[in-house]
């Protein structure tokens, strides 16, 4: 699908994100682990939540969709039932790293396997910590997928993890779970916890001191009835571009307020952006409304230390830097490279195609602006980011721009396109 984009109007109005992608994830696998029956509202129907609602119905968890409203029979710990054919998790690594975490404490075995992206994305720093809790795991693409998971009786460990990722980490703490003993995480930098928080409200203690989170097994899971949060690296793509759109302003209303995932807000609030935000509500995860008023912005520079709660938003940062006035540096990117694409150069590639000045200097980011940006043919290669990134810029780029592949937004977020029609020239 060619999705083509004008400037156009101002953005003005409210907008509705989905539920929170990340959170969806966790909540199903969790209620399919649980005793009893979980309600779960404002579930978003993007293609990756519905990769790991596919994965857990072959593991024959019950499931049932009314719009945003999924029911989940959970299973208990050890109830799921061996899969006649392959889990296919598609274009989701947080759906192949959780299932790895979830299959290595399983009595039985499963093939896991997913889409060309997801096929070239690492899973051995993963079998490693699996390996060791007793897990046999072969990797069938070398370091890749698809795996063969041979479950076993797991054994607790202490894991120090490579690399500051909810999805690592959120993967050994769920083998936890069904393994004997405290399975402790360290990592290098913190990364979203989403599973850290979402666990207690299942009724699992975990211990967190700094980077380092712990929890005992084998542990029994409650049911739960919750409403999910707006997902803030959804609205992220209306946050921008109401920033950079002059004349604009845009309510969103109950988006995630985790400070995990809402980095990407204070970097730009520090470029200059207006974004305002209600008083938070809502637990275990916080939710606020978001006003946000078109700003001149002016460059900032992002530490490493910063980059694991930015990762998924470093593209429209780029964008956004590209409008600024000044030289943005965004460091300690090495882990984009290893998202749905080469997101680092795929945001160099993008911004340069628009007419922006960017490049890559080791693990950093570099972007000089403001630049004006002229529209472009831009092929994403597949990244639903990428691709809603290049229509953002479409809406300041002056001319025709268009995007291939544009079903891949449907990835993360599949009312996109609807939503920015209202908003462009095309
Ligand atoms: C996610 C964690 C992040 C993020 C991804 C979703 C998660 O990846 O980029 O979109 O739900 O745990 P890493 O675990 O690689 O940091």
């Amino acid at each position: 699908m060619l999705l083509e984009v004008r400037p156009g109007r101002p953005l003005r109005g409210t907008i509705t994100v989905p539920g929170d992608k990340s959170i969806a994830h966790r909540a199903l696998v969790f209620s399919a682990l649980a005793e009893g029956v979980s309600c779960l509202l404002d579930m978003p129907d993007s293609e990756d939540v519905l990769a790991t609602q596919s994965c857990l119905k072959r593991l024959g968890v019950s499931i049932i969709r009314r719009g945003g409203t999924v029911e989940v029979r959970g299973r208990g710990l050890r109830g799921l039932r061996p899969p006649k054919r392959s889990l296919d998790a598609g274009n989701s690594g947080t759906t192949a790293r959780l299932l790895m975490g979830l299959l290595a404490g399983q009595p039985f075995a499963a093939r896991l396997t997913g889409d060309a992206s997801l096929r070239r994305r690492p899973m051995g720093r993963l079998a490693e910590p699996l390996r060791r809790m007793g897990a046999r795991i072969r990797l069938l693409g070398g370091d890749r997928l698809p795996a063969q998971i041979h479950g076993a009786d797991l054994h607790d460990i202490r894991w120090a993890s490579p690399a500051p990722s909810a999805q690592l980490k959120s993967s050994v703490l769920l083998a936890g779970l069904l393994a004997q003993g405290k399975t402790t995480v360290t990592e290098p930098l913190p990364s979203r916890d989403h599973t850290e928080r979402l666990l207690p409200f299942f009724g699992v203690q975990v211990a967190r001191r700094g980077r380092t989170a712990a929890i005992t097994g084998p542990a029994r899971l409650r049911a739960v009835r919750w409403r999910l949060p707006g997902d803030a690296s959804s609205a992220a793509f209306w946050v921008v571009a109401a920033t950079i759109v002059p004349g604009s302003w845009l309510r969103l209303p109950r988006i995630g307020a985790n400070p995990g995932r809402t980095g990407f807000l204070r970097v730009l609030r520090r470029m200059g952006a207006h974004i305002a935000g209600s008083a938070l509500t809502g637990k275990p995860e916080p939710a606020c409304g978001l006003l946000i008023r078109s700003a001149a912005l002016t460059a900032t520079t992002t530490s490493t230390k910063e980059a694991p709660g930015l990762i998924d938003e470093i593209p429209l940062l780029a964008l956004a830097a590209s409008q600024a006035e000044g030289t943005s540096r965004f460091q300690g990117l090495a882990e984009l490279r290893r998202k749905e694409s080469d997101r680092l150069s795929g945001t160099v590639r993008l911004l340069r195609l628009f007419g922006a000045r960017a490049r890559v200097e080791g693990g950093n980011l570099v972007v000089s602006g403001p630049a004006r940006l002229h529209g472009a043919r831009f092929d994403p290669r597949g990244d639903h980011r990428l691709a809603m990134t290049a229509a953002v810029a479409g809406l300041i780029a002056a001319g025709r721009t268009t995007v291939a592949g544009a079903e891949s937004i449907a990835v993360s977020y599949p009312g996109f396109c609807a939503e920015l029609k209202r908003f462009s020239g095309t």
